[in-house]
């Protein structure tokens, strides 16, 4: 929203939530989230036409397109739990508009959600008695996150989904207009609904099976000492395949990738086809594997024990430049480890302590073998090794020699992302292995 209150600064902006904390935070000086380059757009468009305000009713009788952007976590309870939609703050929400807009709306779909989601909004919204009358678009996100606002500045492409009527087609035109004003016409791409919300499902599930498929094979190279960047580098010179996404780690986590294959899985057993289910289950339960294996092959290093081992943790985002931790293979990893009865000790750039903590314990009881360092360095002091499980690029360029002088000796070093040169550690004495790299 921030981005097309810059791109379109004609609009009025205001983004509602009933959460008058995070309200209060958008209005601040500190954003409630870390993204590169986002403190700048909102500076620059805060005030002039971007708002955030929690006054939900009266915004939505002011709007002419409403965005929808709550969140569908994955179902906690009842039937499809673990794996389905959890779709009651959609509800919500449509609920609220049908009570208060009114005359002729839009309705924009931006949170990921099941395929015919829309027509359950749809016929909420038809309920009102208020003379509303909405048209319902699907307009997926595709950013991802450290690099919103470059993706966001120059998508791949815009979907926009809508009915093929012509009030769909007319709605449909009015939200290319707004992406029109800097998006080229040839990247917005226009479908019918539920092709706009399956795609999304899609585009994740593929982006995440590519991770799985390198991953799979990282371990393959690692029993064989093939080096998974070289043969990930060689596949992706076919152009049918292409370089990106084919980048070995210790298991892709945020917020997405995960509830959106378990949502797809779902479908398909709804729809009746268990294969399809089976087919996509699989690249989640690679992805689980992957982090076990991680966790595993420290504790088989260190000769079988990390009983009271100190092992520094760098890195606990999902991924660098982002503070988000959601579904991050570092909570994993952390846990094993713990339940080895090793002494975790934890660093990340941008992650609170308090934040680490919580995720790692879950509700448990605090535990004393976890704790958080303030810099990298003392989180490796005295360490028998060092786990590098996000790829921040402070840890490209750490003095590992001088890191190295502070550990008991044998010096082990994990990297989880084969960003560190392994030969150049290896000559400092550290016994250092990467995913898929002997
Ligand atoms: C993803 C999609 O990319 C985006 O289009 C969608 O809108 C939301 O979900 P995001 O989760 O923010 O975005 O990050 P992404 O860059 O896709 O990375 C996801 C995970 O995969 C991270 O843990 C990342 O480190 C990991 N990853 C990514 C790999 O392990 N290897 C790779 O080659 C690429």
């Amino acid at each position: 929203m921030a981005m097309i209150a810059l791109k379109c600064p004609d609009s009025r902006v205001t983004v509602v939530d009933m959460n008058a904390a995070r309200i209060a935070a958008w209005n601040s000086n500190s954003l409630p989230i870390y993204e590169p380059g986002l403190d700048d757009v909102v500076k620059q468009a805060r005030g002039r036409n971007l708002f955030f305000s929690t006054e939900v009713a009266a915004e939505i009788k002011k709007a002419d397109i409403i965005f929808v952007a709550v969140n569908t976590p994955t179902k906690s309870y009842g039937v499809g739990q673990g794996r389905a939609a959890d779709l009651r703050y959609i509800e919500s929400v449509a609920r609220t508009i049908a009570e208060h807009a009114q005359g002729d709306k839009i309705i924009v779909e931006k949170s990921t959600i099941p395929v015919k989601t829309a027509e359950a909004i749809k016929t909420i919204l038809a309920n009102n008695s208020n003379g509303l009358k909405c048209a319902v678009l699907s307009n997926p996100e595709f950013l991802a996150e450290g690099t919103a606002i470059k993706d966001l500045e120059n998508p791949d492409r815009v979907l926009i989904g809508g009915e093929r009527t012509p009030e769909g087609e007319k709605a449909v035109a009015t939200l290319a207009g707004v992406y029109g004003r800097w998006v080229p016409r040839d990247r917005i791409i226009t479908t019918n609904l539920w092709s706009s919300e399956l795609s999304k499902l899609v585009a994740n599930a593929f982006l995440a099976q590519r991770i799985s498929s390198i991953n799979s094979i990282s371990a393959l190279c690692e029993a064989t000492g093939a080096d998974v960047d070289e043969v990930a580098f060689a596949i992706g010179k076919d152009s049918r395949i292409g370089p990106k996404f084919l980048k070995a780690s210790v298991g892709f986590g945020g917020s997405c990738f995960q509830k959106d294959i378990l949502n797809l899985t779902y479908l398909c057993e709804s729809f009746g086809l268990p294969e399809v289910a089976a087919y996509w289950t699989s690249v989640v339960g690679i992805n689980d594997w992957q982090k076990r294996r991680f966790a595993a092959r420290i504790v088989k290093e260190l000769f079988n024990t990390v009983a009271d081992k100190k092992i520094a943790v760098l890195g606990f985002a999902f991924k660098k430049d982002t503070n988000d931790t959601r579904e991050s293979a570092a909570i994993n990893v952390c846990r094993d480890l713990l339940a080895e009865h090793a002494n975790v000790c934890v660093y990340d750039p941008k992650v609170p302590a308090d934040e680490i903590r919580r995720d790692v314990l879950n509700g448990a009881a605090d535990n004393p073998r976890l704790t958080v360092a303030k810099d990298a360095y003392s989180a490796c002091a005295g360490a028998h090794a060092i786990a590098i499980i996000t790829e921040w690029d402070e840890f490209k360029t750490l003095d590992y020699a001088r890191i190295y002088a502070g550990m008991p000796k044998p010096a082990f070093l994990f990297d989880g992302r084969n960003i560190v040169d392994l030969a150049a550690l290896r000559k400092i004495g550290f016994k250092a292995s990467g995913i898929g790299r002997a």
